[in-house]
């Protein structure tokens, strides 16, 4: 369990920890968030997880309540009190506390919540027999870019996953395209070797670990292309894999009951999660 939460400057113990019932948050999902990996002590790609954060802040017209370097320090110091070395930092923003009314109050005080969560190294049987993936239909609104707490398609959709024993949904256009997962961005890899995602526009979240694999696919020399593809495509891919910060790559081996390839995960999938994993090793430490 975590021992102490952040809420809007305090350290608090995190069974106690609680914000207003008039959190705008919690009445009209009017807030954003971002979900930081903490890997052996290291902070990963930290830099562009608050550039994330200020933009979907500025999208909204939210203001960060403090300073982004004084939103960094007190990160770290919630990691130091909760003494985790892997992990996740989770931090919430929203348009704060006002009676409960749509339009944005006349004088807005931004709400901040940080916890920190230990969780588990990626589990080696996942890497050995890949997961499975359902489809469902994309629900959601027309700015998926914006990371906003607004998750209730998400939510079925993981439910659903669940439901059927499956590890994730993807979810899919009103054409048959796969946009993303219901917390993770979708890939696959064609006969030729080319890897393929759906480009970040405002119909998927531009995932921060996506771009880190399009960077290091272009610094080993693997073709990409950011296109649409269908659920009939990646069915018969070669390879299919998912990412985010949580679980970096994770192969995909079995897409509604269609085995993908052979059926175990790729040798790019491995090659691509082997490589994040060596950069997450050389993630700067978050306390000196
Ligand atoms: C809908 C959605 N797409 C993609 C991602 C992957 O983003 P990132 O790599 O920044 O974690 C997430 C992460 O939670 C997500 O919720």
């Amino acid at each position: 369990m975590p021992r102490f939460a952040y809420v809007n400057g305090r350290y608090i113990d995190h069974r106690r920890a609680s914000v207003h019932v008039e959190d705008r948050g919690y009445q009209f999902a009017d807030g954003v968030y971002e979900v930081i990996h903490l890997f052996r002590g290291r902070l990963v790609d930290e830099g562009p997880h608050l550039d994330r954060l200020e933009r979907s802040l500025a999208e909204l017209r939210i203001s960060l309540p403090l300073s982004r370097a004084a939103l960094s320090l007190a990160m770290r110091e919630l990691i130091r009190r909760n003494r985790y070395s892997t992990g996740l930092v989770y931090i919430q923003v929203t348009r704060g506390v006002a009676p409960r009314d749509h339009k944005f109050p006349a004088d807005p005080h931004s709400s901040l919540v940080m916890t920190v969560r230990p969780i588990s190294e990626f589990p080696s049987e996942i890497l050995e027999n890949g997961v499975r993936v359902v489809t469902v239909d994309d629900l959601r609104w027309a700015r998926c870019d914006i990371k906003t707490v607004a998750l209730l398609p998400n939510v079925l959709g993981k439910q659903a996953a669940v439901e059927s024993g499956a590890y994730e949904a993807w979810m899919c256009d009103g054409d048959g395209f796969i946009t993303e997962g219901t917390s993770s961005n979708a890939w696959i890899v064609t006969a030729e070797g080319v890897l393929v995602t759906r480009p970040a526009g405002i119909d998927i979240l531009r995932g921060i670990t996506r771009q880190a694999i399009l960077e290091h696919a272009d610094e080993i020399g693997i073709p990409f292309e950011e296109r649409k593809f269908s659920r009939e495509e990646a069915c018969a891919a070669c390879e299919v894999f998912l990412s985010n910060s949580s679980h970096f790559v994770t192969p995909v081996t079995n897409i509604d009951g269609v085995v993908v390839g052979n059926g175990r995960p790729g040798s790019l999938s491995t090659a691509l999660h082997n490589r994040y994993l060596a950069f997450m090793c050389a993630s700067p430490r978050a306390l000196s």
